[in-house]
């Protein structure tokens, strides 16, 4: 009996022991938990407020909680919703409406806006559950980015408004947690209103947080890491921010320590006692020196780990992980750009944030999709243009090296601008990429004046505060006239006007010069003709709106002339909206590089040429023209190669030198067979061909990799193309493409790259199609949370089908 009970009581011990171990463990960091799935989506109405869910008749706003049935409360029955995950943009979904107005065009003629009440405002509930054992923490509900002005309800109380569709916003919700019952989160996106003049989708298009602390803790964003470098060495100013929400004064301690990419600690600050009064707030400001520092470069995008530790009767109360990287910049008026004392030239590209196949909701794989390829192609600078990126594209750009022009979506110094300023520094300060912020684009009314001046003054200052270590820009599209904005603004930054920065140069010899937007020659990928009934332009450096250049023109001047710190082009990608020079039936821009799915259009390899070290040897256009036999065509070659023979069907059509910066074209009487190039460079031969093809004989699909995780959200890019009996690449196919998919995964979008093509990104029946255009097409995969082996097939009608099977693990 004896034993049985000092059995018992020892089992008692271990599992009160194991408990609190347990207790203390999930105590011991802050919990963030992704809510992004299992939302519930329903259109409202901005112009009948019975279609709003009397949104507009109800008293929402009275007392402090809404407890009857209305839209707002926990009571609401929404079973007959639509269940959506986010990232969700609704827009992307909606068809492609003919419209002159221009707010049609530049949103890429979708019926959002104003006009469209039925489908601008979007409705979002979720339900979610906290555990009993978490009362008394503190809980916080954080929106990354939702499009826009969107208004929070949680269990019926109102918590605020978001009026930004791009910065993300957090709301402390502790008072309103239920913890036997469950919660609801009510959120009201309304997007009437625009922001921009480009496609900008709708929705809660970015991730969703709830964010579980201990009272006495490290608010978001409440880690600041800088360095300095001296030599080999670097020293580490980590500030870091704690708070007391408990009801009485606590005492605590702080301290941090870096860790090396793989995680293994390599120094530490010493333990600092703190001590703050009820709702208090310090900033502690700790230093670590690191000996032999790994710079954070573009070749190694070297990240190390602050973690920032907040401890109370030795126990760890909260904890931070930030990723940053060391690095130094210098921007020199006469003599460039320099990092870590290395000069670069800024090779960089503009970019709004939609892609082929879903719109504005992006889900992380994608950002890493897409910098890789601008990186592939030599490019090493980003423009967040014209607002605040997603952080996951922050991400992205910090492990794989592409430095990032982070951009404050207006130049205005009001409250809500100074705040949306504020949390676009405060969330940014820390990413490696970022090396440079920019104040605002083309504020056409008050750049040149006092207004822009007194403005530009103030947010200069709230960088300064919250930023020192790093400096401004702004977009003017202005010439050589030093007024308003550019008084004041340490670098200045030129949309187009590349002729008057020589002029501007002489006149300012110390204010460091950057292209902000240049060339935007608009090209139709695999299109030689312009055709303004389809809306195309031919695919070569050929047209540029009157404001803007080819991009020989601008990059000759970048490239030659060391004051330039270098530029960035409009735009890496075709985006959809500003649709030009054509309207309606183009719905995209054609100003990319590469297409909207991130094909190259020819250009590409112009800006290869010169911005990378790669043999590049690129002949355009293809050599498919059954009705121009006997007719001259005007082949381009791109390469770096120092000259360039070219042959048809074998017979040498002369031999050219390659001028710096520039590219070769021939004449060439056009007959069936192959054109190849044969070029010398430093002594080393480049050879490169285009050949007739016969009609498309089989699909080929090409996914980016093939294996993904099992986690709901990664997934992968499949590209689609076609061969020929010999197995040559058809240029011009534009097959229908059936998909179909089979295993744990589903087809999230497709796209083909056409600026014209109003075929559905998401098709809703399941029945996922897209024609080819210029021989491409595209469909975007995501993984479920099963491991086992995916497959995906495309068929076209005659012809012999591919697939391609995926591993999830
Ligand atoms: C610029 C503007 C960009 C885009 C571009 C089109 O003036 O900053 O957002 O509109 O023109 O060429």
């Amino acid at each position: 009996m004896l034993k049985k009970t000092l059995l018992l009581l020892l089992l008692f011990f271990f599992a009160i022991t194991n408990a609190q171990k347990t207790r203390g463990k999930a105590e011991l960091s802050e919990a963030k938990i992704n809510l992004d799935e299992g939302w519930k989506f329903h259109f409202g109405n901005s112009a009948n407020s019975e279609k709003d869910f009397n949104y507009g008749n109800k008293l929402l706003f009275h007392k402090s909680n809404v407890f009857e049935a209305t839209i707002v409360s926990p009571k609401f029955v929404d079973s007959t919703w639509t269940k959506v995950d986010v990232p969700h943009d609704w827009v992307v979904e909606l068809p492609f409406v003919k419209s002159a107005t221009h707010e049609m065009d530049s949103h890429g003629y979708k019926p959002v806006g104003g006009l469209y009440p039925e489908t601008s405002i979007g409705w979002y509930r979720k339900r979610f559950s906290i555990d009993k054992k978490d009362e008394g923490k503190r809980f916080e509900i954080q929106f990354d980015g939702v499009y826009r002005n969107a208004a929070i309800w949680v269990n019926g109380f109102y918590v605020g408004t978001n009026f930004s569709g791009y910065v993300g916003k957090s709301y402390d919700i502790t008072d309103y947690m239920n913890f036997e019952s469950g919660n609801v989160i009510v959120v009201r996106v309304d997007a009437t209103q625009s922001e921009g003049w480009f496609y900008e989708g709708a929705g809660i298009y970015r991730h969703v947080w709830l964010n579980i602390r201990n009272n006495v803790h490290i608010p978001e964003d409440g880690v600041f890491v800088h360095s300095t470098v001296n030599g080999k060495n670097a020293s580490v100013t980590i500030e870091t921010e704690v708070e007391n929400k408990n009801l009485t004064s606590s005492k605590g301690t702080i301290y941090s320590y870096v860790t090396d990419r793989n995680g293994k600690q390599i120094a530490k600050t010493s333990e600092q006692n703190f001590t703050l009064s009820v709702n208090g707030k310090t900033t502690v400001k700790q230093k670590i020196a690191l000996n032999n520092a790994t710079l954070w470069s573009l070749e190694n995008p070297y990240l190390y780990k602050v973690v920032s530790v907040i401890k109370q009767n030795n126990q760890i109360v909260d904890k931070k992980k930030v990723n940053f990287g060391i690095k130094t910049v210098r921007f020199d008026a006469n003599e460039g750009f320099f990092l870590n004392g290395k000069h670069i030239k800024i090779q960089g590209t503009n970019n709004h944030q939609d892609h082929a196949g879903i719109g504005s909701a992006l889900p992380d794989f994608m950002q890493y999709y897409r910098i890789k390829l601008l990186k592939e192609m030599g490019s090493n600078a980003y423009r967040t243009s014209h607002n605040a990126p997603t952080p996951e594209l922050l991400d992205a750009c910090d492990s794989l090296g592409m430095l990032v022009l982070d951009e404050q979506r207006l130049l205005n110094s009001s409250p809500e601008y100074i705040d949306q300023f504020q949390r676009l520094l405060r969330r940014d300060r820390n990413h490696a990429s970022v090396f440079l912020w920019s104040i605002g684009n083309e504020e056409q009314n008050i750049q040149g004046n006092e207004y822009g001046k007194r403005i530009a003054q103030s947010l200069l200052a709230i960088q300064k505060e919250l930023d020192p270590t790093r400096t401004s820009t702004y977009a003017a599209d202005m010439g050589n006239d030093f007024k308003g904005v550019n008084e004041v603004i340490p670098i200045r930054g030129f949309n187009y006007r590349q002729f008057a920065v020589a002029d501007y140069h002489r006149d300012h010899p110390n204010q460091p010069l950057l292209g902000t937007e240049m060339g935007s020659t608009v090209t139709t990928r695999g299109i030689y003709e312009k055709d303004s009934i389809r809306a195309y332009v031919p695919d070569q450096d050929i047209t540029a709106p009157w404001w803007a250049s080819k991009a020989e023109d601008w990059w000759k001047l970048a490239a030659e002339n060391k004051y330039w710190l270098g530029g960035f082009v409009w735009t890496g990608f075709d985006y959809r909206g500003e649709p030009t020079p054509y309207k309606w039936p183009n719905i995209n821009s054609h100003f990319g590089i590469l297409d909207v799915c991130g094909f190259p259009k020819n250009i590409y390899y112009y800006y290869k040429s010169w911005w990378t070290n790669e043999d590049i040897l690129h002949i355009s256009p293809h050599w498919n023209w059954p009705d121009k036999i006997g007719k001259p065509i005007d082949v381009w070659v791109n390469t770096n190669a120092d000259d360039v023979e070219l042959f048809l069907n074998g017979k040498s059509l002369g031999k050219k030198v390659m001028p710096r910066n520039s590219h070769l074209q021939w004449q060439v009487t056009y007959e069936p067979g192959t054109l190849e190039a044969i070029a010398y460079k430093k002594g080393k031969k480049l050879t490169t061909k285009v050949e007739t093809t016969g009609q498309a004989s089989k699909v080929i699909v090409s996914p980016d990799k093939t294996v993904m995780l099992a986690d709901g959200k990664d997934g992968t890019v499949i590209n689609v193309s076609f061969q020929d009996a010999n197995g040559k690449e058809i240029p011009d196919a534009n097959n229908k493409i059936y998909f179909s998919i089979s295993g744990d995964a589903k087809i999230i979008g497709v796209g083909n790259g056409d600026p014209s093509s109003h075929e559905a990104d998401k098709c809703g029946d399941g029945m996922w199609q897209r024609s080819a255009f210029s021989g491409k097409c595209q469909v975007i995969i995501q993984a479920g949370k099963t491991p086992g082996i995916i497959k995906l097939e495309a068929k076209a009608n005659g012809l012999v089908s591919a697939s391609t099977t995926i591993q999830i693990k």
